[in-house]
């Protein structure tokens, strides 16, 4: 008999639905194994109502801590003992650790995409940031985006109101960025990405169900010196980066922001650096 999961192995857990697409078992497992650590990571399917049963069951079975994903990111910030600063002003937990019965929530999607920004050496401290969207993911990494020094984010979004609630959070809660939301329209998108040091997709649009689409149509919207990343990993070049491939920008898909979300999560479980070269 040769299972490295025994008597003693300590759950970690992803919550959410539908969970069966999620990446993130295979990348922590892999982890867990590389690192020799008794740890296995187990997704649930828990459907909307079930989300408070479903934490009291992490007290319960004495999970070292789990990620937390859709639907629940939002409703899970009301039902923790604590969350960090940054969560609470995101308005979202996608990452939870118990400390002997305390759950602390975090939130690392935000981060995840500063740390792939910084290890493509993308220096945006001081710089404007143009982000297209105005969803879960958006809100995190604008808001991540001027926590950790961006001096201006505009953001784009069809729906201008959702834009509008984050920049009014960022305006009202981080003084050393001033935000600005503008309804789409690719020319004034041109015009604001003149002076702009990095571009973000963090709308649907590219990913499979939308492949092909992109807010950005013409490569005259865009400028070689500008960094243009896309949240969407799958497919690896959306229509956006590959437009921008054409223009002659540096460009970053959306794994690396992946990968790191879920490397710091497990800095956070396990205190230990995940060995992100081994993942996919
Ligand atoms: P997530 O939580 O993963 O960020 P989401 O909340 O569904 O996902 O956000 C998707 C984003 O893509 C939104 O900004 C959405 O715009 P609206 O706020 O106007 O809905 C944007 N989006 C989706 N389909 C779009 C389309 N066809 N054209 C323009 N924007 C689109």
């Amino acid at each position: 008999m040769n299972n490295r999961i025994q008597g003693t192995t300590s759950l970690v857990a992803l919550l959410g639905y539908p969970i069966e697409h999620s990446k993130s078992p295979a990348m922590h497992n892999t982890a867990f194994e590389a690192l020799g650590l008794d740890y296995v990571y187990l997704a649930f399917g828990i459907k909307k109502d079930l989300l408070k049963q479903g934490l009291d069951a992490m007290r319960a079975l004495n999970a070292i801590g789990f990620n937390i994903t859709m639907p629940h990111k939002e409703e899970v910030v009301g039902l923790l003992d604590e969350i960090t600063e940054e969560a609470r002003i995101i308005g979202s937990v996608n990452s939870v650790k118990n400390k002997d019965g305390k759950l602390i929530g975090y939130n690392t999607d935000g981060k995840g995409f500063v740390k792939a920004l910084q290890e493509a050496e993308i220096d945006f401290q001081g710089k404007k940031i143009v982000i297209l969207g105005a969803g879960g993911a958006a809100r995190a990494v604008a808001i991540q985006l001027a926590y950790d020094g961006a001096s201006e984010i505009v953001i784009f979004n069809r729906t201008l109101s959702k834009a509008q609630e984050i920049t009014n959070t960022i305006n009202n809660n981080i003084s050393t960025t001033k935000a600005i939301a503008i309804g789409l329209d690719e020319q004034m998108l041109k015009e604001e990405l003149k002076d702009s040091a990095v571009l973000v997709n963090c709308t649907s649009l590219g990913m499979k169900s939308n492949i092909d689409q992109s807010i950005v149509t013409t490569s005259d919207t865009l400028h070689e010196d500008l960094f243009v990343a896309d949240i969407v990993y799958d497919p690896p070049k959306t229509r956006l980066l590959s437009i921008a491939e054409g223009v002659g920008c540096k460009t970053m898909n959306g794994l690396r922001m992946l990968i790191w979300q879920g490397a710091i999560a497990f800095k956070i479980w396990t205190g230990k650096d995940m060995p992100i070269d081994l993942i996919f």
